[in-house]
């Protein structure tokens, strides 16, 4: 369910006509949905009732300023990945003790900020990372919260460019040294152990990799009790899938009573790290149609939208629906292509799409998570507005880029003129 519906053939956004947006802003443009948004997250939150949990959004699903607000407004933290993604997040207002830092390559200078600002956790994924967190703590006179990001080898059955908790990838710390790592971080005086944390991956539509996981950190979390090392928060990270084309991703409360059921009697508080649950199908991306080329073997839709702006298509091959903003019972067999210079360059790949003229509004469905925060440069194109809409009205949440943001921090040498 989400809120972009037709009303007499047009599509709507709330209560606003799309085309009437694209009229003022332009396109290509991300439109995300307020209410959605909301409702994502009231779900979730009430799924897990009973549990006591911290949502901390996945910043890099969806990093615009107006939505870490509105999750913030909501009472939730944030998963970041990098010191830009606290920026972002304190200059949203979020409470930094709801914020927890995942991530393998944390700078000495991250390390410092995140300690500064006084968030939550680090999610520790290497023993260097351990030692460098302790250092720079040290340094400060401060003492650093820290959970370790364990890799269980779970296959979390999703694209392998979206798996993480497999013993192939970068992620986390083998499972089997983590509690030889913990009592090495009980040991230092400027860590303190607060959690133990795991991401087994992306757009999982199955429970039982949920379930596994919360089993096999309750093992360790066991493990050290005996040892004397206290848990006090348990990060299961996110992973929960969507619905793009046919998929049927379990609901929230299933994906909540799997967790329920495998850590029954444990005492721990929950942290989830959701990004694409919540801002997936909340957001659109709006294309206009340049040209139709009818070729001698294919058809292209070419539209002013291309990888730079979406590039889940082009990265992972994802299916990304593409919906007439007016609607239109005519199909077409066609790839639907952006602008820019490489084959790779397509939204859509031999598809039954809509049939479109020049000048005719596509939209990209389910674009509010790796949308916009993937988006780039590339081809120097300026990267799209976004707008939040709001019942019957609308906000431009972040402006288009121009050319001459483009530019912005180039020189060129004296030595060159
Ligand atoms: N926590 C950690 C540590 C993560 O690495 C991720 C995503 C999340 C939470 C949020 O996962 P979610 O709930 O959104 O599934 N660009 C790819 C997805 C990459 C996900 C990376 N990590 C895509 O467009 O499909």
């Amino acid at each position: 369910m989400n809120a972009f519906n037709y009303r007499e053939r047009q599509l709507y956004a709330e209560d606003c006509k799309v085309s009437d947006i694209v009229a003022e802003v332009g396109t290509p443009l991300y439109i995300y949905s307020r209410e959605t948004l909301e409702r994502h997250f009231r779900v979730f939150d009430q799924a897990l009732n009973g549990l006591e949990h911290i949502i901390c959004f996945s910043v890099k699903s969806n990093s615009n300023l107006a939505v870490l607000r509105l999750f913030a407004n909501l009472g939730g933290g944030a998963d970041i990945v990098s010191g830009g993604e606290l920026f972002r997040c304190l200059k949203a207002g979020m409470d930094p003790g709801r914020i927890v830092f995942s991530g393998v390559g944390k700078t000495t200078d991250e390390i410092r900020y995140a300690l500064a600002s006084g968030i939550l956790m680090f999610n520790v994924e290497s023993e260097m990372e351990l030692d460098r967190i302790q250092e720079v703590a040290s340094a400060m006179g401060k003492v650093a919260p820290i959970s370790f990001r364990v890799n269980p080898d779970i296959n979390p059955k999703t694209h392998p460019y979206i798996s993480t908790g497999l013993k192939k990838n970068k992620f986390g710390v083998e499972v089997d040294r983590a509690v030889a790592l913990y009592k090495k971080a009980a040991r230092m005086n400027a860590i303190r152990i607060l959690g133990i944390d795991c991401h087994i991956g992306s757009q999982l539509t199955t429970l039982s990799p949920f379930e596994e996981t919360v089993l096999k950190l309750r093992e360790i979390v066991e493990e050290l009790q005996e040892e004397g090392i206290p848990i006090r928060w348990i990060d299961l990270g996110g992973g929960l899938g969507i619905t793009y084309r046919d998929e049927a991703p379990p609901s929230p409360e299933a994906y909540a009573d799997t967790v329920r059921r495998a850590a029954s009697g444990m005492t721990q508080g929950f942290i989830f790290e959701p990004g694409r649950v919540m801002a997936g199908n909340a957001g659109i991306l709006v294309t206009r149609v340049l040209y139709v080329k009818r070729g001698p073997v294919k058809t292209f839709i070419i539209v002013d939208a291309g990888m730079n702006d979406m590039v889940r298509p082009s990265l992972y091959d994802a299916y990304q629906e593409i919906r007439p903003v007016v609607e239109t019972d005519r199909k077409i067999m066609a790839d639907v292509v952006g602008p820019i210079c490489e084959s790779g360059d397509f939204l859509a790949k031999e598809r039954e799409v809509p049939d479109a003229e020049p000048g005719d509004l596509l939209s990209v469905m389910s674009a509010g998570a790796y949308g916009f925060t993937m988006a780039s440069n590339y081809n120097s194109r300026p990267r799209p507005a976004e707008v939040l809409v709001n019942g019957n009205e609308f906000f431009v949440i972040r402006a288009r880029e121009t050319f001459e943001d483009l530019v912005r921090g180039e020189r060129i040498p004296p030595w060159l003129s």
